[in-house]
């Protein structure tokens, strides 16, 4: 089988070392030779590791994924990768790819051509880099019902998370040291902002819930915001701060539908992704029969996403020689997104307050009045006549929450709504 591989990247120079270190195996597990017939990059005249065949290497992308049984994708963005992708397909080859830039924008068209031309889509690496979540859900799970997905998939920002609660640090300081150490990108800010994180949790939530959903259905906070000081009230609180992507099927409200988020959300210290530390990625899905289960390991880096790209290299590749093929995009059951009024959570918000009598009166009458229940209520040290108060509330309307915050907001003695967070895992 002819596999090229387009990007020679952090990822794509990984593969083609993989490739050629563990070529035997990796073709006594295909069911036939793997051979690399081209490597496409941008510049081929700049240095790359010693083990890229020079030779191998070619600006001319479209005409290498012609030349191929399997495309190896790995460029990144929407174009060319999509034109290339499409075009693999329908060329009759099969297409693996760690673009979640492309599959949470193009996922139906892609589809459409793997599906029409009888090949196979593979793109285990667009999700939390070597932990195996896309079969896990897109496979495995197929049998049951998912409810709930909540995932840390972005490994910068956890990394960053991590140091401030940690080190004290500010955001500005754990960025630079994420970037020292090469999780984040030079321009960091698809993972700070969140739509790295937003592109994972419509690719979850799409396999999850049997149902398209794309990047523009995802609404996404980042961490810019976040302050060492808000992790460490969280921890005294009894909580962690974690970027989370969270995908739910609506069952608690009674309504038919999904909701898809990402934004830096407070879980409960004892919650096993609070454990999740540094780098690392690890989603936990909910499901009506398997009950809880969680995949922890590496999200990001060159040799742990090459692991999972080849992992799908090698099942495109054995579908050539015994027949087969990958799931079919599975969009069945159509759920609709829930809107703010149907989407239930629960909420803590920090506010700063005249430290005077009846201030917290007026505060619980502004929930009362909202129809929100207050499960917790913690009144921090007053400097200079400003209390600060965090409460945390029962579940309630996404909704509900946002027109009683606009109310706290108006109120005379609130003089700062310091943060709204959502809460998980409780
Ligand atoms: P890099 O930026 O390191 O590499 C991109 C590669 O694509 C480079 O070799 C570049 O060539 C090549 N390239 C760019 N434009 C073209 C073009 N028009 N034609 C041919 N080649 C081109 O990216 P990564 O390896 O980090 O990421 C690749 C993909 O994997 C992305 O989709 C990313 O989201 C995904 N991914 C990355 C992870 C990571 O940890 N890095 C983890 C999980 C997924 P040149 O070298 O000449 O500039
Ligand atoms: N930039 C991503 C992260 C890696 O930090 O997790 C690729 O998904």
């Amino acid at each position: 089988m002819r596999v090229a591989v387009l990007g020679c990247g952090t990822v794509g120079a990984q593969v083609v070392r993989l490739l050629r270190e563990h070529g035997t195996d990796l073709a006594a597990r295909a069911g036939g030779p793997l051979q690399l017939v081209g490597v496409a990059v941008r510049d081929a005249a700049a240095p790359r590791p010693p083990w890229v065949p020079t030779e191998l290497l070619t600006t001319d992308a479209a005409t290498l994924v012609r030349r191929a049984d399997v495309v190896v994708e790995l460029i990144g963005g929407i174009e060319p990768a999509r034109t290339l992708a499409l075009a693999a397909l329908a060329g009759g080859a099969s297409v693996v790819t760690g673009n979640k830039a492309l599959l949470a924008a193009h996922a139906a068209e892609l589809h459409g051509a793997a599906a029409a031309a009888g090949t196979d889509l593979y793109y285990e690496a667009a999700v939390a880099g070597a932990v195996p979540v896309v079969y896990a859900l897109r496979e495995s799970m197929a049998g049951d019902n998912v409810t709930t997905v909540l995932g840390i998939v972005n490994g910068t920002t956890n990394f960053i998370l991590d140091e401030m609660a940690t080190r004290g640090v500010g955001f500005e300081e754990a960025l630079a040291r994420a970037q020292e150490l090469g999780y984040a990108e030079a321009d960091p800010t698809a993972d700070v902002d969140g739509h790295d994180a937003a592109a994972k949790a419509a690719i979850l939530a799409s396999l999850a819930f049997h149902t398209r959903v794309s990047i523009d259905d995802v609404p996404v906070e980042g961490i810019r915001a976040v302050t060492a000081e808000d992790i460490a009230d969280a921890r005294a609180a009894g909580y962690a701060l974690k970027l989370l992507a969270v995908a739910r099927r609506g069952t608690d409200g009674g309504a038919r539908g999904i909701s898809v988020r990402v934004a830096p959300t407070l879980l409960p210290l004892t919650h096993p992704l609070a454990a999740v530390h540094g780098a690392f990625n690890a989603v936990v899905v909910e499901a009506a029969a398997a009950g809880r289960l969680m995949f922890y390991g590496q999200g990001a880096g060159g040799a742990p996403t090459a692991s999972a790209v080849l992992g799908d290299v090698v099942a495109a590749a054995a579908h050539r020689v015994h027949g087969g093929n990958a799931p079919r995009e599975s969009t069945y059951a159509e759920l609709p997104l829930l809107s703010p009024e149907q989407t239930l959570v629960r909420t803590q918000v920090q506010l700063g307050l005249a430290d005077r009598p009846g201030t917290l009166a007026a505060v619980a009458g502004v929930y009362g009045r909202h129809g929100i229940s207050i499960a917790s209520a913690r009144q921090g040290a007053a400097a200079d006549g400003t209390a600060r108060l965090t409460i945390v509330s029962h579940p309630a309307s996404e909704a509900a929450v946002a027109r009683a915050v606009a109310d706290l907001a108006a109120e005379p003695s609130v003089r700062e709504v310091r943060s709204v967070r959502p809460v998980e895992g409780e």
